[in-house]
């Protein structure tokens, strides 16, 4: 069980009406609390939460539209999200509760700070190195659109200028990431065919393979399904159309494809970023065709290079800078 979820136990007796639990994780709280639904964008954790507990979770980026007495918003990393989470969720619950729980070393003392415009928060408990906070909702705040908190950048390309836009919580929300940056400058004499841009996060490499190979077919991947709302934002304001699909992993890709590009997952620290990672590299063979290629950019001191040679074949540093590599790799 997750520690935040055993913190919402200990006062169980809170949570036993219809309760949305936002941003949930994939563990027996479902189980525990009978009248509660999630709130998921993680398809990850999604897919097992709709295996054990069918129809109790909403997946997307918008609140479900069933009622709630009362919700919980477990905190994301990124203040941004944790914002349009508690403003969504404020704004149906006039009079009513709205909970806050995150890990001390998230910052959940902090955050709490942001549940002040809604009235007076107080926390309720501490234990399991997390703390559960409480408001009642004495100023409900007006719903604000998703794309109302969208950051919009422009990329200078040799193709024409590429807009970029991210919602909260995706990956260098704002401002292209100095890895996708190396990694735009060696996207030269890739296979034509169906081409994914992994972990796609705003969309932001697919977008630029679209606008360059505009008849090459285009897959864009993401866990999150904030990134991948991001990226058809990102599609439609360059006039570009591809196909943007939410699943956890390369298993979720889809097979043939010519090239695989990405700037991968890798926050230390979180296990299933690694897994990710490793998980394509292992499997990257089985979805390209023969002669397909793995493009991808990644820190200095991670090791792919023995792994992409053991699974997928000759493995090439195209290019190194400012701490990052281009690995390229081909199906023999
Ligand atoms: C380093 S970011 C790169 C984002 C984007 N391609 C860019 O260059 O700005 C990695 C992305 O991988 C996504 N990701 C993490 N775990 C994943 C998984 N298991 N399956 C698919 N995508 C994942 C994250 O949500 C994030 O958007």
């Amino acid at each position: 069980m997750d520690p935040r979820s055993e913190v919402l136990l200990r006062q169980a007796e809170l949570f036993q009406g219809s309760v949305l639990l936002a941003g949930l994780p994939a563990d027996d709280l479902l189980g525990r609390l009978p009248d509660a639904h999630g709130w998921c964008w993680h398809a990850g954790d999604q897919a097992a939460l709709d295996a054990r507990f069918e129809g109790r979770s909403h997946f997307g980026v918008n609140a479900p539209e069933r009622e709630f007495e009362t919700a919980v918003v477990f905190l994301p990393k990124a203040k941004d999200l944790t914002d349009y989470l508690l403003n969504a969720l404020a704004s149906r619950l006039a009079g009513r509760t709205l909970y806050l729980v995150g890990e001390k070393r998230s910052g959940i003392e902090g955050a709490a700070k942001q549940l002040n415009p809604f009235g007076k928060p107080r926390k309720l408990d501490s234990a399991r190195h997390c703390q559960l906070w409480q408001v009642t909702v004495a100023n409900a705040p007006e719903a604000r659109s998703l794309e109302s908190l969208a950051q919009t950048y422009e990329l200078p390309l040799a193709e024409g200028p590429l807009t970029v836009i991210s919602l909260p919580g995706v990956f260098s929300h704002g401002r292209l990431d100095r890895g996708s940056a190396l990694l735009l400058e060696h996207l030269d004499k890739l296979p034509s065919g169906h081409l994914l841009d992994f972990g796609c996060g705003a969309g932001v490499l697919g977008a630029a393979v679209k606008r360059r190979y505009p008849h090459n077919q285009l897959t864009l991947l993401d866990v999150d399904a904030f990134a991948a709302a991001s990226s058809r934002l990102t599609l439609a304001a360059n006039g570009l159309e591809a196909e943007v699909i939410t699943g956890d992993g390369i298993d979720a890709a889809p097979m043939g494809l010519s090239a695989i590009l990405s700037n991968p997952p890798f926050h230390v620290g979180v296990h299933t970023d690694y897994f990710a990672t490793e998980n394509l590299l292992r499997k990257a063979a089985k979805h390209l065709k023969n002669g397909g290629e793995l493009r991808l950019v990644a820190n200095s001191f991670l090791k792919y290079q023995p792994l992409i040679e053991e699974h997928l074949g000759v493995c090439a540093i195209k290019a190194e800078g400012q701490g990052f590599r281009i690995y390229r790799a081909k199906r023999g």
